[in-house]
Order: structure tokens, then C-alpha cells, then sequence
């Protein structure tokens, strides 16, 4: 099993009695707890906001989370939270977005990602426009969970149309163990065969049926596509897009690699190299105003020179070494 240490989690419902989520402060504080020990570091989280059912808006929302931040640190649990959303697609979308009532995944330079729910049962109709009109406003909508949704599993070309038109996908780390049943685990795996994946996050929502289980799909991804295809689905990229760098593609994937590099170095045997990106980590990492800051330069240089003397070593480590080396000469981040 890989060990993947600080992974982010950009979709679940830890926010204590604002949805079908954590009932209230202690649930909310124990899902916490068990994201961390799943081995997540930094947890967007994502209440519903659907009008008639769910009524929460960023206003709403915003007094909430300040209180959960403050329980979350009282109890010691060493994770970094953010507050963003599942919106439900219907025609209230765009009043909540022009009132300023939808708090994104990524908000950062005029740029936001919005996590956007469909119904399961189909993709209503419109959403093309939708997605258009969320573009031009540059937003990026992320489907929540298409391999939940029956149309997307019957008609897989409408999903792709949307990723064609700009949409990036999530899908979730127990469908792609099999804990959503046969349908959507075989709908999951065949996204990730197509590479019409952006990110796996763990839409968990309770202890008993819907834990944080982020690193047992990571593993399933690991055994079957490889680390780094991995580590870019529940490291990398959900790292990039909440630390609002996901937009400027030319410097992102410095930063992007960076993170991986060290995860691919044991760190214990570098310090030298780690310490700049560990200490400061994603803190440093989501401050740095640019990819061409000292921090990123440096990091990214003291890296490769690292790599490149594991790379001359023989046995696997040599040829893991050698593998990242060429993913940051050709890197991109979907
Ligand atoms: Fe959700």
C-alpha cells in the first residue's frame, strides 16, 4: 500500500447541521479526525446549497465555518480547512452567483472553480448553456460525481462533451472502490481509462456508511495506473486548484511537480531538500504569489538535482527518480 501523506480533499460534508452531512459539532470534529488519519492535510469543505432543500448561501455559511475552524484547531486536529460548495444545477445558480452567495472551490485572481452537482438521475436540460455562461463569467464548473449520474453511465459522450467544452470532473474515492456498488465502480474506472478525470475526493458525509476513504482509492489508482497518476488525482492537481494557481497553466505545473518530487523522495533521506517544501509546505506553496517566487525557484532546482543523483542510482529507486524527472520535463495538469 502507498503511503500518500497529505493528500487534499476538495468535496465533503464535515460542516456541522447545515446538510445531510455532520450532524453537529462532534461529528463534524470525529470526520475531521478520520480525514486526517485517512492521511488528508488540507479538506475543502462543500455543504450543499440547494435552494428549497438545502437553503445555505455563503452569508449563511460563512459564521459557521469561522466556528468550526476554531473547534477544529481547540482540538488539536493538524489539517487546514476552507470553506467553498456543492451547488445543485437549477435555474437559482445564477441569481446565487451574481448576489455573490456562492462560496468556490478556487477564488483567487478572477478566476473560480465551482463544484457543481447534477440530480442522479439525469443531467437536466440546459446545462450546456450553463456551462457557457459560467465560463464566460470565468468559472470553471467541476462535475460532482458524473459516475453517480445515470445519463452520464448510459450516454458517457455527454460527459465528455461537457469536459470538452471546459468542465472539470470529480469523482468519488468509494465509487472507485466499489462502496457505491458494481455500476458506478465500473462507470468510475472507465472515466479514469479515458482520462476524463480531474480529481477523486471522498464526498464523505458520515462515519458509518460514507467515511474518508481518499487513500484506499488512491491505492486502487496506484496499483493500476501508477503513483503519479495517482498522487495528480488526490495530491497535485486538488492541491493546484485550492491554492488558486490552477488558471495560469504555465507556472503551474512547476509548483505542481514540486509537490510530487518531494513525495517521491523519502524525505527523511533529504533533508536538505525537503525542508524548504515541508516546513513551509502548502503554506509556503499557496502564499507564493507566482511559480517564478525564490521559494518555488529554489525548491524546484534543489529537486532536480537531488533526483538527478537518484536518478543515477541503480534498482528502483534510480528508475523512480528517473520517471519524475521526466514528468517535470513534460508536465501538465488537466
Ligand atoms: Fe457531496
Amino acid at each position: 500500500m502507498v503511503e500518500f501523506a497529505r493528500m487534499v480533499d476538495l468535496h465533503c460534508h464535515y460542516l456541522p447541521a447545515v446538510d445531510d452531512g455532520a450532524a453537529n459539532l462532534n461529528e463534524g470534529l470525529d470526520l475531521i479526525r478520520a480525514a486526517h488519519d485517512n492521511g488528508i492535510s488540507r479538506i475543502l469543505l462543500t455543504p450543499h446549497i440547494h435552494v428549497g432543500r438545502y437553503d445555505n448561501t455563503n452569508s449563511s455559511l460563512q459564521t459557521r465555518f469561522e466556528t468550526f475552524r476554531r473547534a477544529i484547531t481547540a482540538a488539536n486536529i493538524p489539517v487546514e480547512i476552507a470553506l467553498a460548495a456543492e451547488v445543485r444545477c437549477s435555474d437559482d445558480l445564477f441569481g446565487l452567483i451574481e448576489q455573490e452567495e456562492v462560496p468556490f472551490l478556487l477564488d483567487a485572481k478572477g478566476n473560480k472553480t465551482l463544484l457543481l452537482e447534477m440530480p442522479h438521475s439525469h443531467v437536466p436540460p440546459g446545462v450546456d448553456q450553463l456551462v457557457r455562461w459560467l465560463l464566460k463569467r470565468n468559472i470553471r464548473p467541476m462535475l460532482a460525481h458524473p459516475e453517480r449520474n445515470k445519463e452520464f453511465m448510459k450516454y458517457p459522450h455527454r460527459l465528455a462533451d461537457l469536459c470538452s467544452a471546459g468542465c472539470l470532473t470529480q469523482i468519488t474515492a468509494a465509487a472507485v472502490i466499489g462502496r457505491f456498488g458494481e455500476k458506478s465502480q465500473h462507470a468510475a474506472h472507465a472515466l479514469l481509462n479515458d482520462d476524463l478525470v480531474s480529481v477523486i475526493a471522498t464526498d464523505a458525509h458520515n462515519l458509518q456508511h460514507r467515511p474518508p476513504l481518499l487513500r484506499e482509492a488512491a491505492n486502487w489508482v496506484a496499483q493500476n495506473f501508477g503513483e503519479e497518476r495517482a498522487w495528480r488525482l488526490v495530491g497535485a492537481t486538488p492541491a493546484a486548484l485550492s491554492t488558486g494557481n490552477f488558471y495560469r497553466r504555465a507556472a503551474q505545473p512547476r509548483k505542481s511537480v514540486a509537490v510530487i518530487a518531494t513525495h517521491d523522495l523519502n524525505l527523511r533521506e533529504a533533508p536538505q531538500v525537503a525542508k524548504p517544501i515541508t516546513v513551509e509546505s502548502f503554506n509556503s506553496i499557496k502564499t507564493a504569489p507566482t511559480a517564478g517566487t525564490d521559494f518555488c525557484e529554489q525548491a524546484f532546482s534543489r529537486l532536480r538535482e537531488k533526483l538527478n543523483e537518484r536518478a543515477a542510482q541503480p534498482g528502483g529507486a534510480g528508475s523512480k527518480a528517473a520517471r519524475t524527472l521526466a514528468i517535470m520535463d513534460d508536465w501538465r495538469v488537466r
